[in-house]
């Protein structure tokens, strides 16, 4: 993929974080995750560059690069499901090193997050119903026992359907689905985690690292190589999304999966009360954390008159 670096240089330089939407650049905010930002900048229109300044050392940036670039080809060419079409860009900045990962832009209304309040309810399900069936796809090539081991985020907002009819996208079994979620490459390669679970906390609060450290990490780094706990994280954010009416009958969905087409990889059926209970343990670490990286905006800003590099979503609906 052909990526204007200069372009990015200039948008990098021209960006301020408290504002990212009035950036000397004009771009526009097409994602917010817990590291990264996804914009959409004016002059590339068919790109979604995913802004990621966490990076303190070079060699940090060059292993990121490896495993990012191999993560999406095992996905793609191992595994079987499709990431769209992707790219990489980094350069220095004066304090930090940033990273693009580039993709080419998909149109937002074929997001998962967005195709849950526009689809009818059957097709919803169908589109879980697919979605599973791209996740089984990882636990059987874990299975397979070569030395490698992939983790994956399935979130709903992670997902976008590929074969689109501007008209009515309607979902059904033949529906082929993008996987976008690349830009944390869980892989572990006989046995050892490759992604440095150290980036995860660039973005938090200085204050809070040793605690999140302790709490959060290995949690973390071990979720997502775990089919039951990767439903459960899709399935609760239908709390998120605000379609909570229809948590039970999809929670019917999966386990009927797991206990017909994925018997082999013998998952334990979920619970709407486990799916519950984690969605408001989650929504409060998140709702805690997300104010604790405000303070920390605001101390580097006033007290410490700092220039802050993080980009923070505004006030979340949960
Ligand atoms: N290729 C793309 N085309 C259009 N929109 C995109 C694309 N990639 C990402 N987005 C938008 O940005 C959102 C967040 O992207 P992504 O899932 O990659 O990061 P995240 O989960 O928010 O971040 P993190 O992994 O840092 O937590 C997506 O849900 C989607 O709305
Ligand atoms: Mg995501």
């Amino acid at each position: 993929m052909k990526i204007n670096i200069d372009l990015l240089k200039k948008f990098e330089s021209g960006l301020d974080p408290s504002h990212p939407e009035t950036s000397k650049i004009p771009a526009k905010v097409l994602g917010y995750g817990e590291i990264s930002t996804v914009f959409e900048i004016e002059d590339e229109p068919n790109l979604a560059c995913k802004r990621m300044p966490i990076f303190r050392h070079q060699e940090e940036l060059d292993q990121y690069k490896i495993i990012y670039n191999e993560y999406n080809r095992i996905l793609n060419d191992k595994v079987g499901i499709n990431v769209p079409p992707f790219g990489f860009a980094s350069f220095d900045c004066e304090r930090y090193i940033v990273c693009f990962d580039v993709q080419e832009k998909l149109p937002p209304q074929l997001f998962g997050n967005k195709l849950i309040h526009t689809l009818d309810d059957d097709d919803i399900v169908t589109f879980l119903h697919q979605i599973l069936k791209q996740l089984k796809k990882v636990w059987d090539f874990n299975k397979k026992g070569t030395d490698i081991q992939i983790g994956i985020d399935g979130q709903i907002s992670n997902w976008a359907i590929r074969d689109f009819s501007p008209n009515s996208p309607r979902i059904d079994s033949q529906t082929r689905l993008y996987y976008i979620d690349t830009s944390t490459p869980f892989i572990r390669k006989n046995g050892v985690e490759q992604l440095d679970p150290e980036l995860f906390l660039r973005s938090a609060p200085s204050f809070l690292v040793w605690l999140i450290r302790w709490l959060f990490l290995k949690d973390v780094m071990t979720r997502y190589y775990d089919f039951h706990l990767v439903a459960v994280d899709l399935i609760a954010n239908f709390y998120k999304e605000q379609r909570p009416e229809l948590i039970p009958g999809l929670v019917h969905v999966a386990n009927d999966f797991f206990a017909k087409e994925a018997k082999g990889l013998d998952i334990k059926p979920l619970t709407v009360e486990e799916i519950r209970s984690y969605y408001k343990e989650d929504a409060l670490i998140w709702t805690i954390f997300l104010a604790m990286r405000r303070l920390d905006r605001f101390i580097h800003k006033w007290i410490l008159r700092k220039p802050y590099i993080y980009i923070l979503p505004g006030k979340i609906k949960r």
